[in-house]
């Protein structure tokens, strides 16, 4: 056989799956080359990811450590430890006034996990699901790898960043969606919807048909005013959680889902066939957190504080420091991510589905909380 065939044969085989061709979550990046300078003795200041300084609550630790010690680490059902589920029905009726049955509830590999499943659950191959832009960028690429077409539409400050019905039914005439997932407070613009916005939307949704999504990653760090809740305003919508942001728990990879009944079971399948179960410490200290709720209200009061210095001192830093705040996809690079990229050979920055925009990695660390509640 000729050497070129032979070449060409072994290149096939080595080759990834197009859907795989995913552009990279870009903080992921920017982490990994920080830990390569850190690696090498550099000393770096963490901005990049939204990642919470603190550790998660001393009784989530405490009930891991006494978990490790007196058992085995078994799988869990699939949806979850049934305690988990319980108390994270509680939860919904301590913080909402909601009742949600502990039977919708799914325990999920972080929020991240829950897309996954919420998307295999709802929609098919080619299904358009709307996101908003600016927007969390992975939303657009699991959908992209998921074989959906992700439709961005963009926000405007004119509606604080906020999405609504009007702009959704515009989208779907243009093209009919199937779903449309939503963030509220929203990453990277802070903005919360109010209960009257967020009702006048999902109902838009649901009357034209489209599923609704709620990522609700950021609720409990709110500031002027408490975040609703969509599984109080429709059952047929899809709630997202996670212990990654109020509860610090980034690292236990440990999340829920609120589900229309109808899903629970093709969601469960799922969830056995993909990953079995949620790593089991990880429920153990997720369900321990809650009882840790004042320790995260104090680490709040630090955001709060973070935030206030933030927004008096940042118009003051001058307008380049602002815009990075206020709309980091569209912000000018600033000089050293300029280097960065560089450093990559410039490739970097490939965000397919907003190339023409510049991107800047977010502020963070603490500034989670200063991205949110435009009032
Ligand atoms: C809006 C939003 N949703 C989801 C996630 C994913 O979080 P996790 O998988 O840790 O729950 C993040 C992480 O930063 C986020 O900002």
């Amino acid at each position: 056989m000729l050497e070129s065939t032979l070449r060409d044969r072994a290149t096939a085989l080595l080759a990834p799956s197009a859907r795989s061709d995913v552009p990279p979550f870009m903080v992921m990046d920017v982490m990994a080359a920080a830990a390569r300078i850190e690696a090498a003795g550099g000393h770096v200041i963490h901005m990049e990811v939204g990642q919470p300084a603190a550790s998660a609550p001393k009784v989530a630790i405490a009930a891991a450590h006494a978990a490790l010690d007196a058992a085995r680490i078994d799988y869990t059902s699939a949806l979850g430890i049934p305690t988990l589920r319980t108390r994270i029905a509680k939860h919904y009726r301590d913080t909402y006034g909601c009742a949600v049955d502990p039977e919708r509830i799914v325990i999920t590999t972080g929020s991240s996990g829950g897309f996954i499943l919420a998307f295999l659950s709802m929609f098919e191959p080619g299904d358009r699901v709307a996101v908003t832009v600016p927007g969390y960028p992975p939303y657009r690429h699991i959908l992209t790898a998921l074989g959906c077409e992700p439709v961005l539409i963009e926000t405007s400050s004119a509606t604080r960043h906020a999405l609504t019905g009007e702009g959704l039914l515009a989208a779907h005439r243009k093209g009919p969606l199937k779903g449309v997932l939503v963030g509220s407070p929203a990453n990277p613009t802070g903005t919360m919807m109010s209960r009257e916005a967020l009702t006048g939307l999902i109902n838009a949704a649901e009357g034209a048909g489209i599923r609704f999504i709620s990522d609700e990653i950021y609720h409990g760090l709110d500031y002027a005013f408490p975040a609703v809740t969509a599984a109080e305003l429709s059952p047929q919508s899809l709630v997202i959680n996670s212990f990654s942001k109020y509860f610090c728990m980034t690292g236990w990879r440990v999340g829920w889902m609120v589900v229309p009944e109808p899903l629970v079971r093709p969601i469960e399948r799922l969830q056995q066939n993909l990953s079995i179960s949620v790593p089991t410490l990880s429920q153990i200290a997720a369900e321990a957190a809650f009882e840790g709720r004042e320790e995260m209200e104090a680490i709040k009061r630090g955001y709060q504080e973070n935030r206030r210095i933030l927004i008096e001192g940042l118009p003051k830093a001058g307008p380049t420091a602002a815009a990075s705040f206020a709309s980091p996809t569209r912000a000018r690079p600033t000089r050293c991510v300029k280097r960065w990229r560089a450093s990559r050979g410039g490739s970097v920055s490939t965000d397919r589905s907003s190339s023409s925009k510049s991107y800047v990695p977010k502020i963070n660390r603490g500034a989670i909380c200063v991205r949110q509640n435009h009032a």
